[in-house]
């Protein structure tokens, strides 16, 4: 009967399941659910488009968060390693370590741009603490906003400050950094996020919010909106980067995978559907446009917290809470790179963070640059942010998905998954099934309809 492979020393481990549900809830919600799920789901339409999104959660997201996180426990390492070594215990192919690869590009990759729109969530912090808000005409806020993009220093400091955050709270290490943050931190982000719906109940435009969100109109989905509804479910899960198969490498031996990553899921796709219900009755309220793009947030809410009682308490509060859920998710993106420098490398994990460090300050230049300077350099009209956008959640994170689903189903030997997952239960054979079938099938009908190539 198969056994757990050797491991990691118990101190680099969570000390707790709740630790580690926390910590992977930290990775998952972040600035997906808060800022980029409410403006793809309003420049996509709405409702269909959320059902498709809940969709691939549900029957994809789920059964692969519980593969990635299956390879990071068993293989004990990071992501490279881990591949390489279940290649191995499988008599597979050496090669699937690039799978480990491609993940770790991956997430340096996407923690290049999110360190930028992170950047803004804390720039917001002393401007809404001024009272800038209050009183001001919701016009007059979208301008505000256009201008911080305007100001590419501007937005280097504030995003070199995120990336600083980062670095020093990962440089720690696991129980001392990125325990101690996610278990302070992910409550108090629920409680901002229930106020807020709360206040939203207030503006007369609720009901408008919820058929805009509820309310399915499949004339209004088109190929491209589903390759990002799929891309955004892996992005949001922190699915096919790395992330959680690093987290599922510190998760102790006799933590349940199945119900750990149910509950992840949960939790992410709470956060998300909250914050689209705190946004879109204010854009219903004042007339603004749902499709207004990645500034939707920083215009709808700061409008509230101009408007509501207390409103620039609770305005700082909220984007304290933000800049958190953004560094939580942060410190994941960087920790399978910072985890091979040391693991595979032999660096001390402060020389790797200063290395992965310089290189993400580098290419996120050009997430900055693309709102201001640079936003007449684009590719096939995107963009360099939202090339980068689209590459990282549209293509890679789906084939980093797609690879490792293919991987624990395919390669790995059905007695050690059923072994990791806690027996060959009926709930085993329905991953099983998924994974192996529903799984790669869809991902491959959605690449193919997204190039073209098939018409849905
Ligand atoms: N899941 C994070 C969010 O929703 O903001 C982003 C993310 C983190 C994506 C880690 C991928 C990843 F590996
Ligand atoms: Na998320």
């Amino acid at each position: 009967t198969p056994q757990a492979l050797s491991g990691r020393a118990p101190q680099q481990q969570w000390s707790t399941r709740i630790s580690f549900i926390l910590a992977a809830a930290g990775a998952a919600v972040g600035l997906g659910n808060i800022w980029k799920f409410p403006y793809i789901a309003g420049e996509n339409g709405g409702g269909a488009f959320i059902l498709v999104y809940l969709a691939c959660i549900a029957l994809l997201g789920v059964p692969l968060l519980m593969a990635e996180v299956l390879i990071g426990r068993r293989g004990q390492q990071n992501p490279i390693n881990s591949m390489a070594r279940l290649a191995q215990e499988a008599g597979a192919n050496p090669a699937w370590k690039n799978v480990g690869r491609l993940g770790v590009l991956t997430g340096f990759l996407l923690l290049s741009f999110y360190v930028v729109v992170a950047g803004w969530a804390l720039a917001y912090i002393p401007v809404t603490a001024s009272g800038t808000f209050t009183g001001l005409e919701p016009q007059a806020i979208g301008q505000r906003f256009d201008a911080h993009l305007e100001q590419p220093l501007v937005l280097i400091g504030w995003s070199t400050l995120v990336l600083l955050l980062t670095l020093g709270i990962v440089g720690r290490g696991v129980r001392k950094g990125l325990e101690r943050a996610a278990n302070l931190l992910m409550p108090l982000l629920f409680l901002f996020l229930v106020i807020l719906v709360g206040y939203a109940t207030t503006t007369g435009h609720f009901g408008a919010a919820v058929a805009f969100m509820f309310e399915p109109d499949f004339s209004k989905l088109t190929a491209s909106g589903i390759l990002v509804a799929l891309g955004h479910a892996f992005f949001t899960l922190s699915i096919g980067g790395g992330a959680m198969m690093i987290y599922g490498s510190y998760l102790p031996p006799d933590v349940s995978i199945a119900r750990t990553s149910m509950l992840v899921a949960v939790l992410d796709t709470a956060a998300a559907l909250l914050a689209g219900l705190a946004i879109f009755p204010i854009v219903f309220a004042y007339g603004l446009e749902p499709g207004a793009g990645p500034g939707l947030i920083f215009v709808t809410l700061p409008i509230a917290f101009g408007q509501m009682p207390l409103g620039t308490l609770f305005g700082t509060l909220f984007f304290v809470m933000l800049s958190v859920a953004a560094l939580t998710s942060a410190f994941s993106l960087i920790e399978p790179a910072i985890a091979w420098l040391t693991e595979k490398q032999g660096m001390s994990r402060l020389k790797a963070s200063v290395l992965g460090g310089s290189g993400i300050w580098l290419l996120s230049l050009g997430t900055v640059l693309s709102f201001n300077l640079g936003a007449e350099w684009t590719l096939a009209g995107k963009t360099f942010f939202e090339s980068l956008d689209y590459l990282t959640s549209g293509w890679m994170l789906p084939l980093g998905a797609l690879l490792m689903a293919l991987f624990t189903a395919w390669v790995m030997k059905p007695e050690i998954t059923a072994y990791e997952l806690g027996g060959e239960s009926t709930g085993y054979r329905i991953w099983l099934l998924l994974i192996r079938f529903l799984a790669p099938v869809v991902i491959l009908v959605i690449f193919l309809q997204a190039i073209g190539l098939i018409g849905l």
